[in-house]
């Protein structure tokens, strides 16, 4: 009686790929990297950090600088951090921010995100942030990288190794750190009441659970889009506020291992555009926020999608649980469960996630290792 040994297959713990086993740690990517942040007192913690707690009160403007899917990461912490702290948030692609004439500040913070903390662009517009004399925040899923060694304080992403090309775990947990950055800057400048900051921290606990609903209940409906679709030449990934990264980031994952043509962008540009690109059949990803509270957003993004269902496309919506309006015109529903507009962006992605890892492994790809692409790049 032999057993086969099989080093990698139990690296992924019984996982048919990395990409499969870390979309399914999502739920514990945000749980930890939420342990251990509140004090006894209640208060945020950071990790390590070499910035005076009165310089943290003095930020005025913040500048993310991050690539691929870090800095959509990013764009989706501008929306919370910008109403939370009422400071302006700017988030710029490291390579660009790299080669221009940036506007800092000693009361600037650039929020450098990276889950390897070696990618190049980011490390080179890091040492450029720092010789203005801004300070530099590292949200980093890599202890010791170079990013949050030449950091000036570090807020770790504790999702464990990534090791899927294309990521997934990374960005959830980055969110979730940059939330509470955004949340420990309301403390510390006291932009929010404690018991807001309580209770928001409350709604970022609850989302793991919420991740795990999707895990658990829209894996087989998610399995058989891919499987309608898997012959689609092109997809559009449309979404407003907090869904417009999310989007960016879908449709990202598709191009990345699915090797689809995708464009991402946000939903209110529709009209000024994109739309001409809309023929019979074409596949349209929509991020549609909750419906609840009378979400003027809501409606917007209903309306668009009606605008594309009558000129033929195929809607494939991201929406709340029991979304009526949602049910009345989408081909193909991934439903997630209730959560605040702010916190969706944790769920919402997690569907085109799985949506094209499914795609990849049904054209036959490797998933975890798409064609071109380096989980680090480490040159410039
Ligand atoms: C590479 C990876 C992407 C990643 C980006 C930023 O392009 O393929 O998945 O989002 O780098 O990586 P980082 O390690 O800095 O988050």
């Amino acid at each position: 009686y032999t057993v086969d040994w099989d080093a990698s297959a139990a690296e992924k713990g019984g996982w048919d790929s990395f990409m499969d086993k870390e979309i399914h740690e999502d739920p514990a990517a945000v749980q930890r990297t939420l342990l251990g942040r509140l004090d006894k007192h209640g208060d945020i913690n950071l990790d390590e950090v070499r910035i005076e707690p009165h310089d943290f009160k003095a930020i005025d403007k913040i500048i993310v600088i991050a690539c691929g899917t870090a800095a959509y990461a990013g764009m989706v912490a501008k929306y919370a951090i910008e109403h939370w702290v009422r400071i302006p948030v700017e988030v710029e692609l490291a390579h660009e921010f790299r080669y221009r004439d940036p506007i800092l500040t000693p009361r600037t913070l650039v929020v450098a995100i990276s889950q390897s903390g070696e990618t190049m662009d980011t490390l080179m517009a890091l040492r450029h942030a720092r010789e203005q004399g801004s300070k530099v925040l590292a949200i980093c899923n890599t202890q010791g990288a170079s990013i949050p060694r030449e950091s000036d304080a570090v807020l770790y992403t504790h999702a464990g190794p990534e090791v899927a090309v294309a990521s997934t775990k990374a960005f959830v947990a980055q969110i979730t750190a940059a939330y509470v950055l955004g949340l420990y800057l309301a403390q510390v400048k006291g932009a929010m009441f404690r018991d807001e900051i309580q209770s928001t921290l409350d709604a970022l606990k609850a989302m793991p659970r919420k991740i795990q609903w999707i895990l658990d209940t829209q894996t087989a409906a998610i399995q058989k889009a891919a499987e309608q679709m898997v012959n689609a030449k092109s997809f559009l990934f449309l979404g407003r506020h907090v869904g417009y990264p999310v989007a960016m980031e879908g449709a990202l994952k598709l191009k990345e291992i699915a090797y689809t043509f995708t464009e991402g962008f946000a939903a209110g540009e529709l009209k000024h555009g994109p739309i001409a690109l809309v023929d019979e059949g074409e596949p349209i990803v929509f991020i549609v926020p909750p419906a609840r509270g009378r979400n003027v957003l809501h409606a917007k993004v209903i309306s668009g999608i009606e605008e594309v269902k009558a000129r033929g496309a195929f809607i494939i919506a991201v929406a709340e649980e029991g979304d009526p309006d949602v049910e009345r015109y989408a081909d193909v529903v991934f439903w997630r469960p209730k959560a605040p507009t702010l916190m969706s962006p944790l769920v919402d992605v997690v569907p085109l996630q799985l949506f094209a890892m499914d795609m990849a492994k049904l054209k036959g790809y490797d998933v975890d290792k798409p064609r071109n692409l380096a989980k680090s790049v480490t040159v410039e």
